[in-house]
């Protein structure tokens, strides 16, 4: 069952140029409601009981006048079907598991990782643009001026969202092109493909889940879509490519940019502790994620959506850089094996019981 929630629409979408379009995505035009047409924000409040769901699912804007708009993506209703499930069951994350999660680097040790790394850092360097993000300036100019840089470099809960998605629709592409290209390998070959495919497919199926949820909040614009469209058709070709000349560096590449995303969302969940995204202090998470994540009662906000997200982009960041330390033709994947000292030492696992940042070395596991 879907629901019919209140929401509010800081602005309505109007048209637009596409110069006024860059600016407003770069974050340069602050507040008029004329000048927002990448996104549409949209603020879930707690004043309706749940028990007011609606089978027709809508969103309710409030602006100048009311205007009700349809669901972004409603469930299909259907005549026979209940639910209809997903095959992978997101694993159960603690409180204290996921409050353990933290910003970490692995230095390179060889020309493959100094090329992703070389990589990741190009391509945050364009994201930091599209999404207005400045991170580094700002903490200079903070030192020196902390009003100025509240002033000039300030993410918004807005700012934010745009970033969120961007990221999360280039984020699901890996995944889903290396399970694709050892399904391919493996067919081709006759070989077997020892375990892999099933935890690279899960990962893009829980990136796409990430950039669902970040889009029940924030309903992207024209602009924004052309934006994610080329970056896709550039970024999915890119990485075919590159997977299929060197995939241990591509893992590695996906370690890296992981190592990003968990420091972006760490960001944003201190920025909510420093009372710097008032909109999002008391924000219910959507129900498309209090499901996905099977989030506890009392711990829905986007404060507790943030850390489970954060968690499950640790949990990439370890297992791609566990897969980039493989030997990728032969070695079984050890997030689906079972050991034969099972009893002794911990060994890696899909939750977050036995954390290793930097991944878990060939010797560990093989
Ligand atoms: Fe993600
Ligand atoms: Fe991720």
């Amino acid at each position: 069952m879907q629901c019919t929630r209140r929401t509010a629409a800081h602005h309505i979408l109007t048209k637009q140029s596409a110069a006024s379009a860059l600016k407003s995505l770069n974050g340069s035009i602050t507040s008029s409601a004329a000048s927002r047409p990448t996104f549409t924000l949209l603020q879930h409040q707690q004043t309706e009981p749940r028990r007011q769901f609606s089978l027709k699912p809508q969103r309710r804007f409030e602006a100048s006048k009311n205007v009700l708009i349809k669901e972004f993506f409603p469930l299909k209703e259907s005549e026979h079907i209940k639910k209809t499930p997903p095959a992978w069951h997101h694993p159960i994350y603690s409180e204290d598991q996921m409050n353990e999660v933290g910003p970490s680097h692995r230095e390179t040790r060889n020309w493959s990782d100094r090329v992703a790394l070389f990589m990741v850092r190009l391509l945050r360097g364009g994201l930091d643009l599209a999404s207005g993000y400045k991170h580094d300036k700002a903490v200079k100019l903070n030192k020196q001026d902390p009003g100025a840089a509240q002033q000039k470099f300030a993410m918004t809960e807005r700012k934010y969202l745009i970033r969120n998605i961007f990221l999360e629709s280039v984020a699901g592409v890996p995944g889903m092109v290396a399970g694709m290209l050892r399904h391919l390998h493996s067919m081709r070959r006759m070989r077997r493909d020892n375990g892999w495919m099933e935890t690279l497919l899960e990962e893009s199926f829980n990136e796409r889940m990430h950039l669902l949820t970040f889009l029940k909040m924030a309903e992207p614009g024209w602009f924004m879509r052309i934006m994610v469209l080329g970056a896709q058709g550039v970024f999915f070709n890119a990485f075919f490519f590159s997977y299929l000349i060197s995939p241990r560096t591509c893992h590695r590449f996906v370690g890296y940019l992981e190592e990003e995303a968990v420091l972006t969302y760490t960001r944003e969940i201190e920025d909510i502790d420093a009372g710097k995204l008032p909109m999002w202090e008391n924000m219910q998470a959507p129900d498309i994620a209090v499901q996905y994540w099977n989030m506890p009662e009392g711990h829905r906000t986007m404060r507790d959506l943030l850390l489970y997200v954060r968690a499950d982009e640790s949990k990439h960041r370890e297992v791609n850089h566990t897969l980039g330390n493989l030997d990728q033709k032969n070695d079984p994947n050890p997030y689906v094996s079972v050991y034969k000292d099972a009893k002794d030492g911990p060994h890696p696992t899909k939750d977050l019981s036995h954390q290793r940042p930097m991944g878990w070395e060939r010797d560990e596991v093989i």
